[in-house]
């Protein structure tokens, strides 16, 4: 081409970037990578080997080991038997592990990013300006609460052996996000990458031999779907942390269900990036490239849904096709391209079914008038606008780069639209007015925002979604929560606190109580409500004598509470400040009738008097604890590396549904409850099955108390049955159970259809009357999600 040539095309020429390292150490392991186990390289058992290719190219790049039941259980092996030295080595210890770790990743960055730029086939500009960056951060960021657990997370120890199956879009910023916390709170790990994308985590694991790193804190497991799912059921693995499809992740709590083991899913995504009128168009087109085309579109929480004001869309869309036009396919290794390779044909297939069902939608599909190159795994960037939002193209996740838009008129629409999907992980913002992006901010159900921005992270803020997106965040101080337990569960019992109870003859002193001549009914929407079944159950004291009847409660009337939880918008609207009256309120009127609260746990459980008293007097306290803490569960302001500062906001779960413990009829009710509607839920509650009358007494508490009417209902009858309904309801958000080690199953199961966030306690005990145990963050924690929302500072 001739230098004027040049000049008239203004064609970039191609600038690759030199691959001489990394293909060094592709040859230094001869191309064939072993099993990274007790800090060695390990032959696969079954000897079997998959390839890994190079997307951008198709080339072959190594053959990379296949795990079986038997590798998997060695690497658990090695990592249980190096926890103990692990955890005793101390926060300072781990931190300058970490340290050395984040060092040693920055001074091979270069080839971090080359690595990875070929076996996934993204930009190698974004590896190195993006992934392998934000992947040091993580690891330095966790060195800090590595060296500061101690002190800031002293109530909590690790958990044990951890399980880390991560996706093939960002292989070694997954990896990061997941050892580093891991390794910082005194957990071993065994890791599984992609199969489509080993290579950049077998890189690490030299790394891991480089700095020191003790045998067997570190192994990493390469193989498919099946290696995933055996470290999964290993029985010594006390958590499963991963990351992936909303399909695996079901897969996963049903696997689980029942264990005691804990999760966390990070998962899929149908994030609304929502335009209105106001905003900085030109902005918004460069924040269109990071939302959708970054990483070719194959990004958990990429920017997928445009959501536009009627009244710019057209000169919006205009703008964006005049962009696409100027994108720049090809080459991962080419410094001067935009858009890389779909990490493979299985990835490539599904895009292109899902774009040909959208057009056969009748939506209109734009594309550049440009080919993508033959060779290699390419899809254009394409624009899809006029898409109804029932369409399948504004449902399902894509994982391409392919951008879906539609209108709205006004604000109120616009949130929606937005809220129109099962997911919840991000969203994105854009105007220029504050007001207004601050007051639909708190609106979007997703667990982050971006104000004016998109696709940006920073160790230091949690990410992680709502709904079907999963649950956990990772980063920021909420993210360490996912590795750690409180102290206080290696307390919990197997068996009931015994309680003093009468002397036998005391029995003719309970009959003598004044006779309490109610008949309870169900209390739903703040009002008492009969059964729907019109079923009745009998309640009897601990001895075997009647006292009454509650309704039993059948599917329906769950479903009419729910409904009512849902119609309830008044709660959630209040302050802190005004919920913390009314739950002062409820303390107050209780203790006012403290007295006939008593004589009913006498009547029911035979305690002796000063038991339920004090009982009595613990509930009340309890209320208040919750009071106070209602204007006082803060969120955090995280500074991050970017112009921005994130705000973590504890928000509402949504509608959490309670099974109370069967013990501690007043005390259970009143520790569950009080939690969950302080942080400003709305819930459907089942009392304790065998003694359901304190918390049917208790509305008319909540009657005298200003309590909006929706906000607790109160349904009696088969606990089995009526837990099984709430685990299987999909509005209901999160579902807290205490009872047996079969009903937690049954939650934990039931549950996964659409992922609420469930809470049980796998049929131990723990002692309400305790304050470590009964009452504190932990309750608060799960009453809540985290939104980080990310707004411009000091820019
Ligand atoms: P996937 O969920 O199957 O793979 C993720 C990881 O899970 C991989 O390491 C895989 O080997 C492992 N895995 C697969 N089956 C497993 C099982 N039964 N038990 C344990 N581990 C298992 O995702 P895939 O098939 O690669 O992609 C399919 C779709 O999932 C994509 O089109 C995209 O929509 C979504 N996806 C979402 C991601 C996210 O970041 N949220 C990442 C990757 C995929
Ligand atoms: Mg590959």
């Amino acid at each position: 081409m001739s230098i004027k040539e040049i000049y008239n095309t203004m064609e970039y020429g191609p600038a690759p970037e030199s691959n001489k390292e990394s293909v060094a150490f592709l040859d230094q392991h001869k191309r064939k990578f072993q099993l990274f186990i007790n800090g060695k390289w390990t032959k696969p058992s079954s000897g079997e080997y998959f390839e890994s290719i190079s997307p951008s190219t198709t080339e072959k790049l190594a053959q990379v080991a296949e795990a079986n039941d038997k590798d998997v259980d060695d690497a658990v092996k090695a990592a249980k038997k190096a926890l103990k030295p692990w955890v005793e080595l101390g926060g300072h210890g781990r931190a300058r592990y970490l340290y050395a770790i984040a060092r040693q990743i920055q001074k091979h960055s270069r080839n971090f990013a080359v690595l990875e730029s070929m076996d996934n086939g993204k930009p190698i500009r974004e590896t190195r300006d993006i992934d392998i960056p934000l992947v040091a951060r993580h690891f330095y960021h966790h060195a800090g609460w590595a060296q500061l657990m101690d002190t800031e997370m002293k109530d909590y120890k690790e958990i044990g052996v951890i399980g880390q199956i991560i996706p093939w879009n960002f292989p070694m910023l997954m990896l990061a996000w997941k050892i580093a916390p891991a390794l910082a709170m005194g957990n071993t790990v065994v890791l599984k990458p992609a199969e489509f994308t080993s290579l950049t985590a077998l890189l690490f694991a030299d790394i891991c031999k480089q700095v020191g790193l003790p045998d067997g804190v570190v192994n990493i497991i390469t193989g498919h779907g099946n290696t995933g799912a055996a470290l999964v059921n290993h029985p010594d693995v006390s958590k499963i942390a991963f990351t992936g499809s909303t399909e695996v992740g079901k897969i996963i709590r049903r696997a689980t269900a029942g264990t005691g083991k804990k999760i966390s899913l990070e998962l899929g995504g149908k994030s609304p990036f929502i335009v209105f009128e106001d905003a900085d168009l030109d902005s918004v087109v460069e924040g269109i490239v990071d939302a959708i085309w970054f990483n070719q579109g194959q990004v958990c929480c990429a920017g997928s849904r445009l959501l536009v004001q009627e009244s710019v869309a057209e000169k919006l869309y205009k703008k964006i096709r005049a962009r696409m036009e100027t994108l720049r396919v090809g080459n991962s290794l080419d410094k001067s391209i935009d858009i890389g390779a779909i990490v493979a044909p299985v990835q490539l297939k599904t895009i292109q079914e899902l774009v040909q069902q959208g057009k056969d939608e009748g939506n209109t599909c734009w594309q550049p008038s440009w080919e993508c190159p033959k060779e290699g795994c390419y899809y254009p960037p394409t624009l899809f606008t006029g898409v109804s939002p029932s369409s399948i193209i504004a449902q399902e996740e894509i994982f391409g780069p392919v951008l879906v838009a539609m209108t709205f008129r006004s604000h109120g629409e616009a949130v929606k639209l937005a809220n129109n999907t099962r997911y919840g992980l991000a969203s994105s913002i854009w105007t220029e007015n504050i007001n207004l992006a601050l007051d639909i901010a708190p609106q979007i159900k997703a667990g982050t925002v971006w104000i004016n921005c998109s696709n940006v992270f920073d160790a230091a803020s949690g990410f992680g979604g709502y709904r079907e997106s999963g649950y956990g965040r990772e980063g920021g101080k909420e993210g360490l929560y996912e590795y750690v337990k409180h102290r206080a569960e290696s307390e919990f019992k197997n068996e009931a606190p015994k309680l003093k109870t009468h002397e036998p003859n005391n029995k003719k002193e309970n009959k003598s109580l004044p006779s309490i001549d109610r008949t309870p009914k169900l209390f739903i929407g703040g009002k008492q409500a009969r059964p729907d079944g019109g079923n009745s159950i009998p309640i009897k004291d601990t001895y075997g004598n009647y006292i009454s009847e509650v309704p039993k409660s059948s599917r329906k009337d769950i479903r009419n509470a729910v409904e009512a939880a849902h119609a309830c918008t008044t709660w959630a609207g209040m302050t802190g400040h005004a919920k913390a009256q009314v739950l002062y309120y409820i303390a107050e009127n209780l203790s006012v009738r403290a007295e006939e609260f008593a004589a009913r746990i006498v009547q029911m459980t035979n305690v002796s008097a000063s038991e339920a008293e004090k009982e009595v007097q613990t509930s009340i306290e309890r209320v208040y604890t919750y009071a106070a803490w209602a204007d006082k569960y803060d969120g955090q302001v995280h500074h991050t590396t970017q112009r921005n500062v994130t705000l973590a906001m504890p928000e509402k779960v949504g509608i959490i549904g309670i099974v109370c413990p069967d013990e501690s009829h007043l005390l259970g009710f009143i520790s569950t409850v009080i939690p969950a509607i302080a942080m400003g839920n709305c819930i459907v509650v089942v009392p304790s099955e065998t003694g359901p009358l304190s918390a049917t007494d208790f509305y008319q508490i909540l009657e005298t108390s200003d309590v909006p009417g929706g906000c607790i209902n109160i349904v009696t009858g088969s606990k089995d049955e009526l837990t099984k309904e709430m685990a299987k309801h999909d509005d209901i958000d999160g579902l807290w159970y205490f009872g047996t080690a079969q009903g937690s199953k049954d939650v934990e199961l039931l549950s996964a259809e659409n992922l609420k966030r469930t809470w049980v306690n796998y049929g131990k005990y723990r002692n309400w009357f305790d304050r470590i145990q009964g009452e504190g963050s932990e309750f608060l924690r799960h009453a809540t999600e985290i939104k980080n929302i990310w707004v411009p500072y000091g820019a």
